[in-house]
């Protein structure tokens, strides 16, 4: 299966974006991980649309959008336009999950739901058909540099196990904690793409520390 790392740019120098950005483009990293916080479902804020449009215009990877915001369907559309290629909502916002999955995709963008750790799998049984990805929170989310919550693994190989029952493609994203110590053994559970702030660009040298993680266990 295949391996995605997705730096989170949360971690990076807000005063050197464009640094940190081309830093990105000239690695091994596939997408860039863009996490949107509004103080209300997580106790945070980070930055919203313009930073998006401003990203996006020296970015050569995908962006990875991650919406940790209530009522993600009214910003679909503004999302898209300012440079969303996946776009992923939080089951624990959706309450028309299936027509906000819907509208993604008819937006032309992956679509993608995160749980957040206490959320159990199965809850995804019905809406795993229909999208590209499922984000497993392995921290609570709302902060970067946060210890990795260990049952994750195990709720990796269970969220494998149920997108094998249903036959289809759905990609495992993990989100929190992830460093170069634990990738394999992500891997391993079965996650297809490695978000991570800090292990990256808090590192010494953030281009070999994405090469540790596209290529650990290998
Ligand atoms: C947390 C965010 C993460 C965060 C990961 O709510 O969703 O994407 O940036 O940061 P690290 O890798 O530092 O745990
Ligand atoms: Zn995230």
């Amino acid at each position: 299966m295949s391996r995605f790392v997705a730096p989170s740019l949360l971690a990076a120098d807000f005063l050197n974006l464009q640094r940190d950005i081309e830093l990105v483009n000239t690695s091994e990293a596939d997408f860039l991980h863009l996490d949107i916080m509004d103080g209300q479902f997580v106790p945070n804020i980070s930055f919203g649309l313009p930073i998006v449009s401003a990203v996006k215009k020296q970015a050569r990877k995908p962006l990875d959008v991650h919406l940790m915001i209530i009522k993600p369907e009214q910003y679909l559309e503004r999302f898209r336009d300012a440079g969303a290629d996946l776009l992923t909502v939080h089951l624990e916002t959706c309450p028309h999950l299936h027509r906000t999955i819907q509208e993604i995709k008819e937006l032309g963008m992956k679509a993608g739901v995160a749980l957040n750790p206490h959320t159990p799998v199965s809850l995804l049984e019905e809406i795993i058909p229909y999208i590209n990805h499922v984000l497993i929170m392995s921290v609570n989310p709302g902060f970067g540099g946060q210890q990795f919550i260990e049952s994750s693994y195990e709720k990796i190989r269970k969220m494998k196990t149920l997108i094998g029952m249903t036959g289809s493609q759905v990609l495992i994203e993990v989100d929190g904690g992830v460093e170069v110590h634990n990738a394999a053994r992500l891997i391993k559970a079965g996650a297809n793409i490695l978000v991570t702030g800090t292990s990256v660009f808090h590192s010494g040298d953030p281009r070999q520390t994405i090469h540790e993680l596209k290529t650990a266990g290998l």
